[in-house]
């Protein structure tokens, strides 16, 4: 599971688990240091051990200064997290302007350095998750080679480039290239929505065995069990995702102050789940357009009894 900020917290994870198959493991959204140099516990409220839902997760952070990596990272370590992930992907201008996230990618100098301080200090293994680059692809196969000699537990490639956001079409090509650039553990990344995109890119990066998915969860939450050949959820697909629906927006309306949260939050998941429901465009566009719980849930009710 792909983190996704805003989306994939810790209630997220439950829900979606207990309601569907085939996640191994979870990078949880990153920890944003700017918020709180000291770390209290809010910061990391979401990664508490309470909320382990039974797969495995993976904390990730954003942090460029060395003494602020170590500590989060080790506070991380005490928590019960045995690895953590670096954020070399966040492709948002505040964030890579700062150079921090994709931003950093053209300065693989800077990377090799914060590891050099960083590594001997850390209590957990690292693993990083990264783009082609932030500006140019040439960016990842400089710094790729670089990170042979550190001791990284694998490193995740978004196959697009940071100014892309999360536009455009993945290159693939240079997602080859990375491929081979590297002697570290693969992590596939980027646009798998399918059991066809899956088969096509399982064809051709054949030593890949690590795949990750974001939004795909969402447009087509039986995929990593479809991957995984585990079930076919086509009779009963509908009351599954009703239920997992019902679910999600009961457990978010307990844990969110006022329905203003609530649609919020709903509808930042529908953006990606309504592609779960094709030639119910109009149905969704009731719900994404709904301003009050009731014409909601009205909305929702229309859309799978229809
Ligand atoms: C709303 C949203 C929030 C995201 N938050 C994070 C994040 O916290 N950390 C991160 O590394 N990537 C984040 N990403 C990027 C995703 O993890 C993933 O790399 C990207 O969406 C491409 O994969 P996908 O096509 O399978 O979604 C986010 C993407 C979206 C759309």
């Amino acid at each position: 599971m792909a983190p996704l900020k805003g989306i994939t917290d810790a209630l997220f994870r439950r829900v979606f688990t207990a309601h569907f198959s085939g996640i191994d493991v979870a990078v949880a959204p990153f920890i944003n240091p700017q918020q709180n140099p000291r770390y209290p516990d809010k910061l990391v409220a979401d990664l508490l051990p309470g909320h382990k839902c039974g797969i495995r997760l993976i904390p990730q952070i954003l942090n460029t200064d060395a003494e602020g990596f170590i500590s989060l990272g080790n506070r991380l370590y005490d928590l019960g997290y045995d690895e953590i992930n670096w954020n070399l992907g966040c492709p948002v201008k505040m964030v890579a302007g700062k150079r921090r996230g994709s931003g950093l990618l053209p300065y693989p100098e800077t990377i090799v350095e914060l590891l050099e301080r960083i590594l001997p200090h850390l209590k957990p293994a690292l693993s990083i998750k990264m783009r082609l680059g932030y500006r140019d692809h040439r960016e990842s196969l400089a710094l790729l080679p670089r990170l042979d000699s550190y001791p990284l537990a694998s490193i995740t490639v978004h196959a697009r480039l940071g100014t892309q956001l999360y536009r455009g079409s993945v290159d693939l090509d240079h997602f080859q290239a990375c491929r081979i650039a590297t002697r570290h553990t693969l992590v596939y990344n980027g646009d798998l929505v399918s059991l066809d995109a899956f088969t096509r890119l399982a064809g051709r990066f054949d030593s890949v065995t690590h795949w990750m998915i974001g939004r795909g969860l969402l447009m087509n939450p039986f995929l990593p069990a479809q991957i995984k050949g585990y079930q076919s959820p086509d009779g009963e697909r509908d009351e599954r995702l009703h239920r997992f629906h019902d679910d999600l927006y009961r457990q978010l309306k307990v844990k969110l102050a006022g329905p203003g949260h609530l649609l919020g939050r709903m509808k930042q998941v529908w953006i990606y789940f309504s592609h779960a429901f094709p030639g119910r465009e109009k149905q969704v566009k009731r719900i994404i357009r709904s301003t009050t719980e009731t014409t909601y849930l009205n909305g929702v009710d229309t859309l799978f009894c229809r």
